[in-house]
């Protein structure tokens, strides 16, 4: 893939490009708790997103992709650099920032192309964006330590692309690793690796509802845990992200919540403490345990955090009718995407056609599945 990419640059800007990688992800367990301090379990997926990058001895970076008609050229000093509102934001976002971190770099050509789906909820958006901080950060000659990056990407996201994205995206694509989920603590930052067991594949089910979370009921919900946050801290001062509210505080003080922050609150705290407890299954290859917990996140974020839709909740239902799944789940921000499911490697393509064939009859969509395991995170592309 990368030859023919590299063929591709130099035919459009006869130059090679210096070329690096960075994949989507896809989240086992702990939605909607990066922004509140709180605990996630994804993995980086086998689908990725491809950066060349050359200098071009001009005022403008010129960015292209291979799959996306868009294209644009900037100025790379411009003072006051406004969104276009498509998908070169994200680079201009990540170059804006570095800028703003001291990187000087003379102007370039971009070019992006990538296999991971768009809108599906499998982080293509994060892919650009740390994709294209590692080709800025080499045309530059700096270097960046991996957490500071994956928070720059954060920041070009919230304050150029206006999404008020968590830090989950971007962190999974820059520190994967084969056969390993991340267990990350959202607020220290702090992670380790977590095995997945051999004999099961990741199974990613696309129910073709685009998510649009993106400016919408996505920082509603941010807006509503932040509410939350401000009444409990009525009873301790200290609490600063719904990660501090204890179950026994939920208990105690729940009751005085309007009903629906209640219920907000309640999915980010049972879903911090069963991403802890999932660790501890996985550590244990308690594989049974490790799907109960995933079925019921996802009855609590279809219940409780409301961000699940007809087709996903379908399509956890089937899973779950199959012998060959352990647990199903949505995954990423919500209100469509895909669900992910863990399933005995020897029974997928039976999975894969149960489901698809239960999909169609139900909801009359042709749903796209596809079988990954976990890989490495971001780098370059000899
Ligand atoms: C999106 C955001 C992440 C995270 C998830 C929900 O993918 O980009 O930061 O909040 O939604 O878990």
């Amino acid at each position: 893939m990368s030859g023919d990419f590299k063929a591709e640059f130099a035919a459009r800007f006869r130059r090679p490009p210096r070329v690096f990688q960075a994949p989507g992800r896809v989240n086992l367990i702990g939605e909607h708790t990066d922004y509140n301090d709180g605990y996630v379990m994804p993995a980086a997926i086998g689908f990725h997103t491809l950066v060349g990058c050359a200098p071009n001895n001009g005022e403008n970076f010129v960015v292209r992709s291979l799959q996306q008609a868009d294209s644009a050229a900037f100025p790379i000093g411009d003072p006051h650099p406004q969104p276009r509102h498509d998908w070169t934001d994200y680079v201009r976002g990540v170059q804006i920032q570095l800028q703003a971190s001291g990187f000087r770099f003379a102007a370039a050509n971009l070019l992006v192309s990538g296999n991971i789906p768009m809108g599906a909820g499998l982080s293509s958006s994060a892919a650009i964006e740390v994709g294209v901080a590692l080709a800025l950060l080499d045309l530059a000659g700096g270097a960046m330590g991996r957490t500071a990056i994956a928070t720059l990407c954060q920041r070009a996201e919230n304050e150029f692309v206006g999404a008020r994205c968590g830090i989950m995206d971007q962190f999974s694509s820059i520190y994967g690793r084969t056969g390993h989920a991340l267990l990350v603590d959202c607020r220290s930052l702090e992670f380790r690796y977590v095995a997945l067991p051999d004999r099961v594949s990741l199974v990613i089910c696309n129910s073709m509802v685009k998510h649009s979370h993106k400016a919408g009921e996505y920082n509603v919900r941010r807006a509503e845990c932040e509410r939350s946050v401000g009444y409990f801290q009525a009873w301790h001062p200290a609490i600063s992200a719904l990660r501090d509210v204890t179950e026994e505080d939920l208990r105690r003080h729940g009751d005085g919540l309007p009903a629906v922050l209640l219920r907000r609150s309640r999915h980010v705290i049972s879903e911090n403490a069963r991403v802890l407890r999932a660790a501890d299954a996985l550590d244990r290859g308690d594989l049974e345990s490790m799907g109960k917990l995933m079925h019921e996140s996802h009855i609590s974020l279809r219940d409780d955090y409301e961000v699940s839709c007809p087709e996903l909740d379908a399509l956890v239902e089937l899973a779950a009718k199959s012998p060959a799944s352990y647990g199903a789940r949505m995954t990423g921000g919500g209100f469509g995407g895909c669900t992910i499911n863990l399933v005995e490697r020897e029974a997928v393509d039976e999975f894969k056609s149960v489901v698809a064939k239960g999909y169609k009859n139900l909801m009359s969509i042709e749903p796209e599945i596809y079988v990954t395991t976990a890989v490495d995170g971001a780098g370059s592309v000899e």
